[in-house]
């Protein structure tokens, strides 16, 4: 996608113009980012979802048992009929996992890349209703999707801000207002992290949060060293060959630390490594146990394509791609498998078509290579057959 296009979504900004001025630093309000919005779940099938296991959900209502009151889902059935009328919030996270049109609503963010996307997350407020005055460590597109929302911007916190004394709830103690628009249905508002916002329903009101996902340091470097310690033998050590005698058997000298910081800088600089470590962690799914994965025989696949079947990626599948050295590497909901450098069309269109056909994987089913992959992500369950 050519990156100097202006775009809609982005208020006639074009992707490298918002990347550069906006991106994790400052606010952006977008009248009509979609024209004609019509939020493509109603408030009722919202609730609907809330009901299920696998879906995680909260309420938040500011006058409950006590202020603030949190309620974890899944919740029974008659949950929602014994709210007050007003100032209370139902939030369900990733409904775009399982709602193909919440889903399609993503396709609008391929000027971001898709890893660092988590989930649209649906809100339902009654008048009055909001989650308290607070700030996220991730980057959020808020879109308008019924009703109005009054959102209020306010200034960035850190780790130091001080909050409500609060169980479940990260409420900041002070908002220092910078800014206040009303939202209507197709109107979106992009934050970065950690600026203060509050969000309040002027009427019973929909808003769709699309969120991003960023490691924290502390997850970069215990995740890679574990996976790094995977791949070491323990005979490789902590080794002084060479040192020299000191005067004081008791102090760790400085010429140790820098053994040690040679011994980490060797292992932490193997770019291969740290590339399939960052491609399996941003590809695992939020929801493993929906990657579940068929048995299935090549002769059955390419017999079930052969008879016009299509294979489509599963919602709570990730994929991406990247080089490594020579080779390719697909990362598919947390696993990698690494490719050859012919097969770099077939992961670019199993990455982004909608479906996969006899047609468009016609050149890569007489390749072994090819034919496996496709098979494997089938098994794997990163892909699926659409139903029809
Ligand atoms: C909401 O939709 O009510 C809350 C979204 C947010 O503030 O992150
Ligand atoms: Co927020």
């Amino acid at each position: 996608m050519n990156p100097d296009v202006p775009l809609q979504l982005l208020g006639g900004l074009s992707a490298r113009v918002f990347l550069r001025d906006y991106w994790q630093k400052k606010p952006l309000l977008i009248r009509q980012a979609l024209t004609d919005f019509h939020s493509p779940i109603s408030p009722d099938e919202l609730a609907g979802l809330a009901l299920e296991d696998a879906v995680e959900s909260r309420l938040v209502i500011e006058h409950g048992e006590r202020p603030w009151e949190l309620r974890r889902g899944p919740f029974a059935e008659d949950a929602f009929s014994q709210l007050p009328e007003r100032d209370w919030t139902l939030l369900v996270q990733a409904v775009d996992q399982f709602v193909p049109e919440v889903a399609d609503l993503l396709q609008h963010f391929r000027f971001l890349p898709s890893w660092r996307i988590d989930d649209v997350m649906i809100s339902f407020a009654t008048p009055g209703g909001g989650v308290g005055p607070h700030f996220d460590n991730y980057d959020v597109f808020l879109l308008q999707g019924q009703g109005q929302r009054r959102w209020k911007i306010g200034q960035m916190c850190d780790a130091d801000s001080p909050l409500l004394e609060h169980a479940d709830l990260r409420i900041l103690a002070h908002f220092e207002q910078t800014d206040e628009w009303v939202l209507e249905p197709g109107d979106m508002l992009y934050l970065p992290p950690r600026l203060a916002h509050y969000g309040t329903a002027e009427d019973d009101c929909m808003t769709y949060s699309v969120g991003f996902r960023a490691p924290s340091a502390a997850e970069v470097l215990t995740h890679f060293t574990d996976f790094l310690g995977q791949f070491l033998p323990d005979e490789e050590r902590y080794s002084d060959a060479g040192a020299q005698p000191s005067n004081d058997p008791h102090q760790i000298q400085r010429d140790s630390l820098d053994r040690l910081k040679a011994l980490l800088a060797e292992h932490m600089g193997d770019e291969r490594l740290l590339m399939t470590w960052f491609g399996q962690f941003m590809t695992e799914p939020r929801y493993p146990e929906l990657v579940a994965g068929t048995e299935l025989a090549e002769p059955e696949l390419l017999d079930a394509l052969g008879q016009g079947a299509v294979l489509v990626r599963n919602p709570s599948a990730r994929l991406a791609w990247s080089e490594v050295g020579e080779d390719l590497v697909l990362f598919a909901s947390g696993q990698s498998r690494l490719l050859s450098a012919q097969l770099r069309d077939l992961l670019k269109l199993i990455c982004s078509a909608d479906a996969l056909h006899a047609d468009n994987l016609n050149p890569w089913l007489s390749d072994e290579e090819g034919r496996n992959l496709v098979l494997e992500l089938v098994k794997q369950g990163s892909l699926e057959f659409a139903d029809e």
